[in-house]
């Protein structure tokens, strides 16, 4: 059954359609997890999610349960969450912090925070003349076969070919060094708790629709036009209204028509970046202080520059989505062929301002949590999207919005200018996908 479907694989993605087995056929699932997923560099966290020695947190690599740890030598690295022994998970909890070591609950093997056997009970009576002991491999943990850290965000591979983390990201690398310039300390801070939300649909059924530029003014239409109509009042009445409402309103002011005025720019590996379109530099106090603070660190030219980077949302193929100008990421983690769990974080800019803080929390609380109107929106359609692939009404996905008129330079694929709704990033996506899965056999 499996291998048919590999031999099948090329038929089911053409430059502009997708047929809907590739988002339904649990035997697709499996493969996408060994040939993309447990393959490819995938986000584990941040750094800062395991500040002191023994800190750990568990995450989801493809279907393997990991563990991402801080060791005494300040090193984070990232081992399977399995005992060698008998197989028991070593950690059962989601994060904390080990001690100076593992210790596994069933019988009490312990290990260094890089997976390395540390004791056995009884090791010498009873492993004695045996192949178990220290000196075997098999005995440890196991690593990730790649760990590589990117200005505090940590990245794994479980393969131990392929291309180096900064290779692999390319320009979408632009969406670290975006979040983290705009920190007076150069550097972010995860705040240390994430909403977890579990889709019943296919993970790129999410990440297709990052970047799909049509669907904002028309699926968050309804709540852009609600808080338009307050922020307008309060403004009337005030003279002035808080940002957070624009926040919100955007998504009815700026109307379906203007939306092909932005440009997605899409890269190798399916990465791909909008260009940003929220008033991002607004003139309030909070913002001039933030601007002061900013001015010192690095002069006024530099920090012109690094207010000058527009970008609304990177998207890291196959699961990441940062919205870097607002210290927002969320992490993609495929559980089964309709199921996907995603994980929202937000962070920090330290030595910034507590207020802009504020407004990264207000943007994570507004738009991205699983409380708001605009999420709530996304996820129905991703379910009805889920449902309806899953009928017989249909055999293929559209992704011909704008198609011929994408501008290739230097294999990045640019939407021509008045095409920002153009369906290019989700062609850019299943186009890396088809490779990834093809060059799997
Ligand atoms: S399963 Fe871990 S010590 Fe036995
Ligand atoms: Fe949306």
């Amino acid at each position: 059954m499996l291998q048919e479907h590999i031999t099948d694989l090329s038929k089911y993605v053409e430059p502009d359609r997708v047929r809907r087995e590739v988002y339904t056929d649990p035997a697709i699932f499996e493969l996408e997890m060994q040939r993309i997923h447990e393959r490819v560099w995938i986000y584990c966290g941040h750094e800062s999610q395991v500040p002191k020695a023994g800190d750990y947190c568990q995450v989801q690599l493809g279907r393997q349960p990991m563990i991402m740890v801080r060791g005494a030598d300040g090193k984070v690295g990232v081992l399977y969450n399995r005992c060698p022994h008998r197989g028991n998970m070593i950690a059962g909890d989601r994060s904390g912090n080990t001690g100076e070591f593992f210790r596994c609950s069933y019988h009490a093997w312990t290990f260094q925070h890089d997976g390395r056997l540390r004791s056995i009970p009884m090791m010498e009576s009873g492993y004695a003349g045996t192949r178990w002991g220290k000196g075997n491999p098999d005995c440890s943990m196991k690593q990730a076969a790649r760990v590589e850290n990117y200005r505090g965000f940590v990245f794994a591979s479980l393969a131990g070919e392929g291309p180096s983390l900064r290779d692999f990201l390319g320009k979408a690398i632009v969406a670290f060094d975006d979040m983290c310039d705009r920190a007076p300390e150069g550097e972010v801070e995860v705040v240390p708790n994430c909403f977890r939300v579990i889709q019943h649909s296919n993970w790129k059924i999410f990440l297709e629709n990052q970047l799909d530029a049509l669907h904002p003014s028309v699926v968050h239409q309804s709540t852009g036009r609600a808080a338009h109509e307050v922020e307008k009042d309060i403004e009337k009445k005030t003279g002035h209204a808080p940002l957070s409402y624009h926040m919100l309103s955007a998504f009815a002011t700026v109307t379906i028509d203007k939306w092909d005025n932005f440009q997605t720019l899409n890269y190798p590996y399916g990465h791909c970046i909008l260009t940003g379109y929220m008033g991002l530099r607004p003139k309030d106090p909070d913002t001039l202080a933030y601007e002061e603070t900013l001015a010192k660190a690095y002069g006024k030219q530099r920090m012109e520059e690094i207010l000058a980077v527009n970008i609304h949302h990177v998207l890291i193929y196959p699961g990441l989505s940062v919205q870097s100008p607002l210290q927002q990421l969320r992490a993609v983690r495929p559980l089964g062929v309709d199921r996907t769990l995603t994980e929202i974080w937000h962070f920090r800019l330290k030595g910034a301002p507590e207020a802009i803080y504020r407004r990264s929390l207000a943007y994570y609380n507004l738009v991205n949590s699983p409380a708001t109107l605009i999420n709530a929106d996304d996820l129905e359609n991703f379910w009805k999207c889920h449902q309806g692939l899953a009928s017989d009404g249909g055999d293929w996905v559209s992704f011909g919005r704008h198609h011929g008129r994408d501008i290739e330079k230097d294999g990045v694929v640019e939407t021509a200018p008045n095409c920002g709704t153009s369906e290019a990033p989700m062609r850019g996506q299943m186009k890396a996908w088809a490779q990834y899965m093809g060059n799997g056999k």
